[in-house]
């Protein structure tokens, strides 16, 4: 497994791999792995010959207020599970590879409408900050495929708008999202759970597995089903943000063809996301 820091480095790698004739694929992550993270490298090694895992906690995408420093950083660690995997190259750019100017002062890329709902509601400019970042390592890494996953699944469609507004020519995959035995998505901020937390925290997918199965017996009062599952995660001891059912590509109503529910709250410290499609387009 290759290691590589500098963007003049990885160009200069890259363009060899592309005269081979090789199909390359990018995961973006922000470190701190997990087998979440090493489901959507596998599905990239089935789909490209070259597989390159970037690893960088972008400042821009945390809100005022939020972990950018305290977010967990295990380099090592990291480097060790994808090295078993196999993974071609491993792209960990510094602050000054990824904004050359200073942060504040850098272009930025916006996703209208997007944006403004659901997480980027609560998290105001945090869309901006993720499109920006996907958007320079696009460019920095210019791969054919790249693999996200559809446990962020607000952000999935925003990459797939970008991809499709600025004309990019990257397919983009979906990856289905992995969980902990109990239902828990896993994610590097359920660290921030202590144990009685760790119990309860399953019970966010519980309650959007209890709205998909009235939904599926032909439950069609979406508001009410929304504010029940809402005073039960209150119960149960959540902050909840929003819990909603909406059309699965507009994240909005009306429905058309497909249907998603998804779910963000508070546990203690940690803002836990999770979302399941009822139906889904592809
Ligand atoms: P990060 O939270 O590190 O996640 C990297 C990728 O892993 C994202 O595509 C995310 O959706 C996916 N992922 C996280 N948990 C998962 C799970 N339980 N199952 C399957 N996939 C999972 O998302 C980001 O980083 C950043 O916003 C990034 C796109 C890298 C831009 O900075």
């Amino acid at each position: 497994m290759e290691r590589i820091e500098k963007i003049n480095a990885l160009r200069e790698k890259l363009d060899s791999v592309r005269k081979a004739d090789k199909k390359i694929a990018l995961v973006p992550t922000m470190g701190n792995l997990h087998e979440g993270h090493l489901s959507l490298v596998k599905q990239a090694q089935s789909l490209a010959d070259y597989v390159v895992v970037s690893i960088f906690v972008n400042p821009t995408q945390f809100v005022a207020g939020e972990d950018f420093d305290n977010y967990p950083r295990t380099l090592d660690a990291d480097l060790e599970y994808l090295k078993r995997l196999n993974v071609d190259l491993v792209f960990i750019p510094d602050m000054g590879e990824v904004y050359p100017d200073d942060v504040q002062l850098t272009t930025e890329v916006i996703v209208p409408e997007l944006d403004s709902i659901y997480c980027g509601e609560y998290r105001p400019g945090h869309f901006k900050g993720v499109a920006t970042v996907v958007c320079k390592l696009f460019n920095i890494v210019q791969p054919d495929i790249a693999v996200f996953g559809e446990k962020d699944y607000q952000q999935l469609l925003v990459i797939r708008s970008l991809v499709k507004n600025l004309n990019l020519p990257i397919n983009i995959y979906g990856a289905v999202t992995l969980r902990e035995t109990d239902g828990l998505a896993m994610s590097s901020r359920n660290v921030y759970l202590n144990e009685a937390e760790r119990q309860k925290a399953p019970f966010l997918y519980k309650a959007i597995m209890e709205v998909a199965e009235s939904l599926k017996r032909g439950e069609s009062n979406y508001e009410n089903l929304e504010k029940n599952a809402i005073s039960s995660l209150k119960e149960a001891g959540f902050n909840p943000e929003y819990f909603s059912i909406c059309d699965s590509k507009t994240l909005k109503l009306p429905i058309n063809q497909g249907l998603v529910i998804l779910a963000a709250a508070w546990l203690g410290k940690a803002r836990l996301i999770d979302n399941v499609a009822v139906q889904s387009y592809d």
